[in-house]
């Protein structure tokens, strides 16, 4: 196994020597650096120790002790930062890791793509209508949506009001979590409403009613409300795109003596971004974090190999994870090789399936959609060809809202292309919604059902 040589050769701004994709050009370098520097003395959103916690569980869930659920939003707005739709969000993600922890039985790490996801990977640097071309749309953390040239200059100031925004989100979820959702075990309070359209109805409702029951009898017999025992079990998480900003919060810490992105507790580098030789991956292999990588379709041994060994040269459980995003189609055909790939390394990685970013399609009416079929289908069939393989798939990456939003079709209420004019709110992928969330979470369970009882 090589060591990684970050004493020398690494330092947080390292990266700058390599090619940097995704990055936007910013015209006034000095108020750059004059961000960076404001940014780099400001308190960290996150601490270590937090990080190591995170690091331990997503190492059990390496060895199929735990799973991760990672979710929500493509984007992060900050007009979207209110406590009304964070608390939504933070709710479903609540609801779903208790289904999933009924179903699975193992204790379920929960990572929110909030606090931070505020930068976008686009497909082209600029976007034309009616012949004048302006820079994309990069998130709030770069520019600004609308079509003018104001609007879409990068503006370094960007970073601090993203910075802020991420910590007042993630100030707020801290406070939700430590003060318990004190409805989670009423069922009346979940809404189960599209629970009568499903075929499994009655199974959704025994699963329900068996988490209060089994919520009031952990309550009684401990006498501690259940959210004081899951306490500061909520991580941040989102895609380590901007590397300015994300080099602005890496810090060196003493007592660990490692360095550390405390931006967030997990980061991860988009499929876009992850080329062995490109400055996403000379960043991240100097940070301790637990780190993830998106792995796409033009992904192939040599190149999943390279990662593991310039991102985990030390093989050290829970650090590195890898999020593979096929799509339906080409999971059969592309997920096996990869496994394989891995395991010649003779190390093994956290894998996680995301059901969203390879199933995104373009309705006949120009909206992007996804079909709550399709997302389903590529989870069953990456935890069928993972435990095939002997392999373990420990978690899923959802695009998601607590809000009843109408972006991907399908699901119970059957949501068919003509619903998307009704609530299309997402400026980029399409989300689940509350009811298509929670009712992917209780298949899962339900199929784990099954699966035991095939067992049995
Ligand atoms: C995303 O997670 O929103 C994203 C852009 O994913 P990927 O890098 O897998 O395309
Ligand atoms: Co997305």
């Amino acid at each position: 196994m090589r060591s990684p040589d970050t004493s020398t050769s690494w330092h947080p701004a390292s990266w700058q020597s390599k090619p940097a994709q995704q990055q936007p050009r910013y015209e006034d370098v000095a108020a750059v650096e004059r961000v960076i520097t404001q940014l780099s003395r400001l308190p960290p959103i996150v601490v270590s120790w937090e990080v190591e916690a995170l690091r331990e569980r997503l190492a059990a869930a390496q060895r199929g002790q735990a799973f991760l659920l990672q979710g929500g939003d493509c984007a992060e707005t900050f007009a979207d930062c209110e406590s009304d739709q964070i608390a939504k969000k933070l709710k479903i993600l609540l609801q779903m890791s208790l289904v999933l922890l009924h179903g699975l039985k193992k204790p379920i790490v929960r990572v929110g793509r909030m606090a931070g996801q505020y930068a976008k990977p686009r497909s082209a640097d600029t976007e034309t209508r009616h012949g004048l071309s302006l820079p994309s749309y990069r998130g709030d953390l770069v520019n600004r949506p609308e079509f003018t040239a104001e609007a879409r200059a990068a503006d370094p100031s960007l970073l601090l009001r993203g910075y802020e925004r991420a910590a007042l989100t993630l100030n707020f979820v801290r406070a939700l979590v430590d003060g318990g959702f004190a409805d989670l075990h009423h069922p009346e309070y979940w809404d189960l409403g599209f629970v009568k359209h499903s075929p499994l109805k009655d199974a959704f409702r025994s699963i329900a009613e068996s988490i209060a029951d089994a919520l009031d009898f952990f309550e009684g017999i401990s006498g501690r409300p259940v959210h004081e025992t899951t306490h500061a079990s909520f991580y941040a998480s989102h895609e380590g795109l901007l590397l300015l900003y994300e080099q602005a919060q890496t810090r060196f810490i003493p007592r660990q003596k490692r360095w550390y992105n405390l931006s967030t507790h997990m980061p991860w580098i988009g499929m876009r971004t992850a080329q062995l030789d490109g400055a996403h991956v000379e960043y991240f292999r100097g940070i301790s974090n637990p780190i993830a990588v998106k792995v796409g379709s033009a992904m192939d041994a040599g190149w999943a190999q390279g990662l593991v060994t310039a991102l985990n040269p030390q093989g050290e459980p829970g650090r590195l994870t890898f999020i593979h995003r096929l799509g339906v189609k080409d999971i059969e055909k592309r997920l096996p090789p990869l496994i394989e790939a891995v395991r010649q390394t003779g190390q093994t990685v956290l894998w996680v399936c995301d059901p969203m970013h390879g199933n995104t399609e373009t309705t006949t009416g120009g909206i992007k959609t996804r079909r709550f079929e399709n997302i389903l289908k590529e989870i069953e069939l990456a935890f069928r060809i993972h435990a095939e393989m002997g392999s373990y798939l420990g978690g899923v990456h959802i695009e998601l809202t607590g809000e009843d939003v109408t972006e991907c079709t399908g699901g119970a209420r059957g949501l068919t292309d003509a619903d998307l004019q009704r609530a299309y709110r997402s400026s980029v992928d399409p989300r689940l919604n509350y009811e298509q969330a929670l009712e992917l979470a209780l298949l899962i369970a339900e199929r784990a059902h099954a699966q035991r009882r095939l067992g049995d």
